[in-house]
């Protein structure tokens, strides 16, 4: 059985909550719980850690990050500043997918900048909750 995990960076606990014009009225949790019904997904393990901390996040990835299969990765805004993460992901062995809920391309410029992307196996932005699903699915092509 395949074994992914989603990590979600700072703010994304308040999914279904925070700018629901940007990031949808659905919260995280149930999310994956329906995600997790759908039989194209029942023979995958996914395993999810949210953190608002940027080193948590960082230790997380070092624990999970020589074993897991596929690391679905929203760093949130961690993603346009964040050497060390970019650092942390060119440590481990896993390949890291950079999710983002939102078209980070067509809102603020600091937003098009992202320290990850170069260090990651693919990006997936714009899709909505959605990204996430597309980049469960593409480790299992
Ligand atoms: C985000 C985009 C980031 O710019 C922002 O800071 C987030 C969410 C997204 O999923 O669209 O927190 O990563």
């Amino acid at each position: 059985m395949k074994k992914i995990n989603i990590i979600n960076g700072p703010n994304l606990n308040l999914l279904g909550i925070r700018e629901k014009n940007l990031y949808g009225n659905v919260n995280f949790i149930d999310f994956l719980n329906e995600i997790k019904k759908k039989k194209f997904f029942s023979k995958i393990e996914i395993d999810y850690y949210q953190s608002n901390y940027e080193g948590k996040i960082i230790d997380y990835l070092h624990n999970i990050g020589f074993q897991s299969d596929g690391i679905i990765l929203n760093a949130g805004a961690y993603t346009h500043t964040s050497i060390a993460i970019a650092d942390a992901i060119k440590s481990i062995s896993s390949p890291v997918i950079e999710i983002h809920i939102s078209n980070v391309h067509s809102r603020e410029n600091f937003r098009k900048i992202s320290y990850i992307t170069n260090v990651c196996k693919g990006t997936i932005f714009g899709f909505g909750l959605k990204s996430y699903e597309l980049g469960i699915m593409s480790f299992c092509l």
